[in-house]
């Protein structure tokens, strides 16, 4: 029985240990989960197939407009735009402001949200 409790315990701090790669994961699933319900109908991630909008896979690093199968609004072709943490903050508050002509109009006012999203789209 004691040897039980120990082997137990023993557990819960190898667990721990790890915690640094437990936490991002715990951080990413709400960013996973709202992914889904606010950009999933329209945007892939875990495949590179592309649907209403392109798939999102690697975007952050990509440049605008760059997946060659997918049919962009000129307007996001010609933005220049590198996509990193804050030009995705900026474009989803409001896509029409930053990018005039973009065919993404969905603005995402949560901010909270937004960053959970982003550090997940970071994640993939
Ligand atoms: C109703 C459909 C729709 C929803 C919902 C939507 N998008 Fe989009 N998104 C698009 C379309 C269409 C484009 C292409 C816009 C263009 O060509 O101007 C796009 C483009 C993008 C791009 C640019 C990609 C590239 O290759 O340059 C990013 C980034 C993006 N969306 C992120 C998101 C995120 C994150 C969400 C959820 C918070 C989201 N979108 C929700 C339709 C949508």
């Amino acid at each position: 029985m004691k040897t039980l409790v120990l082997a137990s315990l023993a557990s819960l701090i190898v667990a721990g240990s790890v915690a640094p790669a437990y936490s991002q994961e715990t951080d990413a699933a709400p960013g996973a989960r709202l992914f889904q319900q606010r950009c999933g109908t329209c945007h892939q991630i875990a495949t590179t197939r592309n649907g209403v909008g392109p798939h999102l896979q690697g975007v952050v690093g990509r440049t605008a407009g760059s997946d060659e199968g997918f049919k962009y609004s000129p307007a996001l072709k010609a933005s220049g735009v590198t996509w990193t943490t804050e030009t995705l903050d900026t474009f989803l508050t409001n896509p029409g402001a930053m990018v005039r002509g973009t065919r993404m109009t969905q603005r995402f006012n949560n901010a909270e949200e937004r960053r959970a999203i982003i550090e997940f789209l970071g994640s993939r």
